[in-house]
């Protein structure tokens, strides 16, 4: 069997640029991604815009433009803003695209054929803002409890409609042979109690709409967003679906589970295809204690943001801040206080002492031993299989801190490196510093590419690309070389 990894973010709502919330979700896949590739996994991630959806048609209303030219300025700033922050993505959908239509009109027929869609005339309140109807209990005051802005409207329409109910013994069927579906363990039980519930059918066009894929056997109508959406992720492997399709990993938020974990299986199924693998499920953050909104104007332009610290910065609070799954909050001055501790003063200081000492003594360093921190590279390597991207780095953090605490405990800078039983112990001590120093940047790469290579080529000792990142990791290398000393990697924050 070829080995493969396909991994997809959400495709975001092109009526707004990504925030620093979408960015999360972005920063995940595109690490898990890079640690894939490095593991030299033939590696596939795709990310992309939502377009079709009524969100979209009002805000080009309100600048004036057509849909398509709005909807190609704001694809194109999607793009610009995940190259800026260097999402290593190797495709983009945009769900105006044929291809996509094309392809959404075929699985739409299929599903068609095969009796798992029917016309209604129906009612309903529903909410722009959700791209949902809402049932009675999801109201509150005669709004949508999720956006309280909007006014829900009643719509009134024949439409078609999808038989979930159909698929609810399989989906039920389906989370008990897969424990792992759905990460965390929180999510995959919500759904599970939810499914129980009872599954209904749900409207998959609309009819008042105009903007959007025409059903295939009813162009009267055009497709409904989020049945479009999902389709995305096979539309992008259609070149060779065969090799790519089932994704190994959907990263997506904890609002968007219900649609990929229950009507997602039951599209694909209806269409002919088997279930994706795993849903990574990420919680909600808020900022400085606060949910993001325009309103209270804390929502963070993550381009603005590397622009004034760094990526590198941005990454490591995302990710130590608060593990996948869970909610938390991204609090500014904690974030420069990660930064300066971690990066700056741990890892910084561990590089600026070893090149120090190496240039005081003048040599090029050769050893051959190392006892070797092979529990520490296995349990790197398990955290990063099980996406556990916060341990991952936690523990190269704390690799960092016990080789700083061995340097402290044995003092290498009172040795006279002029008698040889010092020079001895100092050449073990050096060696012993920068070869764990190396593993700590290996285990760094899939976040912090760029300033983990630059280290590496600092110490003398390039990644190599030809091999995994593991057997980087295990092999040891009997020579260091460190030429200059250089400009710090991270400079501290503030005092
Ligand atoms: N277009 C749909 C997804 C379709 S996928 C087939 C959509 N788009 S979205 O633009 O609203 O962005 C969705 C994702 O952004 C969420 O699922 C979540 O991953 C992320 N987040 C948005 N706000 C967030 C926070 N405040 N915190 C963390 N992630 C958040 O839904």
């Amino acid at each position: 069997m070829q080995k493969k990894f396909f991994i997809t973010t959400p495709i975001y709502y092109s009526n707004a640029v990504p925030h620093i919330g979408n960015a999360y979700a972005s920063f995940i896949a595109d690490t898990i991604a890079r640690y894939s590739r490095l593991s030299k996994v033939d590696t596939r991630f795709s990310t992309g815009v939502d377009e079709n959806s009524q969100k979209v048609v009002e805000s080009a209303a309100s600048t004036g433009m057509s849909v398509m030219d709005y909807a190609d300025m704001m694809a194109k700033k999607h793009q610009d803003t995940w190259d800026a922050l260097d999402i290593d993505y190797s495709d983009f959908i945009r769900t105006t695209e044929s291809r996509h239509r094309d392809f959404v009109q075929k699985v739409l027929q299929k599903s068609f054929d095969n009796g798992d869609i029917y016309e209604w005339d129906y009612k309903g309140l529903y909410c722009v803002g959700c791209e949902t109807f809402k049932k009675e209990t999801d109201i509150v005051n005669g709004r949508c409890a999720d956006h309280p802005n909007r006014e829900l409207e009643q719509l009134s329409e024949k439409n078609y409609f999808f038989k979930l109910s159909k698929y609810q013994d399989q989906i039920l069927e389906f989370f008990e042979k897969n424990p792992d579906f759905v990460k965390p363990r929180t999510r995959y039980n919500e759904i599970i109690e939810f499914v129980r519930g009872g599954l209904e059918d749900f409207s998959i066009s609309r009819e008042t709409n105009k903007f959007g894929i025409p059903l295939p056997f009813d162009s009267t109508q055009v497709t409904y967003v989020w049945y479009d959406a999902l389709f995305n992720y096979l539309t992008v492997v259609q070149d060779d679906e065969s090799k790519w399709w089932p994704a190994d990993i959907h990263v997506i938020g904890k609002d968007i589970v219900k649609f990929h974990g229950i009507y997602w299986l039951a599209m694909l199924w209806s269409a002919g295809y088997v279930a994706p693998r795993q849903l990574l499920t990420t919680g909600y953050f808020t900022v400085d204690g606060q949910k993001m909104s325009k309103s209270i104007g804390n929502v963070i332009d993550p381009v603005a943001y590397i622009g004034e610290y760094s990526r590198d910065m941005l990454v490591l609070y995302l990710f130590t801040a608060f593990p996948i799954g869970e909610d938390g909050d991204f609090s500014q001055e904690q974030a420069i206080l990660t930064f300066n501790a971690k990066l700056a003063n741990n890892l910084g200081n561990l590089l600026n002492r070893s090149i120090a000492l190496t240039l005081k003594l003048g040599w090029k360093l050769e050893w051959d031993t190392l006892s070797v921190w092979k529990e520490k590279i296995e349990k790197y390597s398990s955290l990063m299989d099980t996406q556990d991207l916060k341990w991952s780095i936690d523990l190269a953090f704390e690799y960092a801190s016990e080789i700083n605490k061995y340097v402290d405990e044995n003092t290498p800078w009172k040795f006279d490196a002029e008698i040889d039983s010092d020079r001895e112990k100092l050449e073990s001590v050096l060696f012993y510093m920068i070869a764990n120093l190396r593993k700590i940047a290996i285990m760094l790469l899939p976040f912090f590419d760029t300033k983990m290579r630059e280290l590496l080529s600092r110490i003398g000792v390039p990644y190599d690309d030809a091999i995994s990142l593991v057997e980087n990791l295990s092999l040891d290398p009997v020579s260091f070389f460190i030429a200059e000393k250089g400009e710090p990697l991270y400079m501290r924050i503030g005092k």
